[in-house]
């Protein structure tokens, strides 16, 4: 089933219902304090990248968040927590707010976003395996997981290890 999503960017009325949804989507409050911890430290929360799925009742259902984070000290962007309330998963709430994120991301003139996740989901976006471009996270995991999604590949981009905002921990 199939939904008509709006996305719109976090306001801060939406801040509870963003903490429901990573409540509810992931097993442990890790996520949900994540986004607060992300949201805390200015030089990751970059205002506008933080985007959620609307319902058509009002209600909030998904989530993307986009934060900043270096490769051998350039800027770029890491993906999530992205969230979807579970009994609406599966309806396209998910690839509409991490969708709506990355056009936002695009405009602001990033290039370079990385994500650490699904590897069968992330592609659908444009993410490749972030080895491709030499950049590896500080921590082990298997290839496939670490992707990178550059939008203009005409423009340089960097190598090297993913420096990751604090409040992940990593
Ligand atoms: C992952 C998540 C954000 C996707 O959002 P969604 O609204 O459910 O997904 P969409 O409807 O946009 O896309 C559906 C596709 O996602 C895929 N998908 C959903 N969850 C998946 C998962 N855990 N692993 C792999 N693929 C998954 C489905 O297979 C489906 O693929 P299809 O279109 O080929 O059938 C959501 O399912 C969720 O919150 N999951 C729990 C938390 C999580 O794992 N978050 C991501 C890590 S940060």
């Amino acid at each position: 089933m199939t939904t008509s999503w709006i996305t719109r960017p976090e306001t801060a009325t939406d801040l509870a219902q963003i903490r429901e949804v990573n409540l509810a989507a992931f097993p442990t409050p890790h996520e949900a304090d994540l986004v607060e911890a992300l949201r805390a430290d200015q030089q990751a929360w970059i205002p506008g990248l933080s985007w959620v799925t609307e319902a058509p009742d009002g209600s909030i259902t998904g989530f993307a968040l986009l934060t900043r984070c270096h490769v051998n000290g350039s800027p770029a962007l890491t993906l999530g927590p992205c969230a979807v309330r579970p009994e609406r998963q599966r309806r396209g709430a998910g690839s509409a707010a991490i969708h709506a994120a990355l056009d936002a991301a695009r405009e602001y003139g990033e290039n370079l976003v990385l994500v650490l996740g699904h590897a069968d989901y992330y592609p659908r976006f444009g993410f490749t395996p972030a080895s491709g471009h030499s950049i590896r996270p500080p921590f082990d995991v298997e290839d496939k997981y670490m992707m990178a999604l550059v939008f203009d590949p005409t423009l340089p981009v960097p190598s090297g290890t993913i420096r990751y905002p604090a409040a992940f921990g990593v």
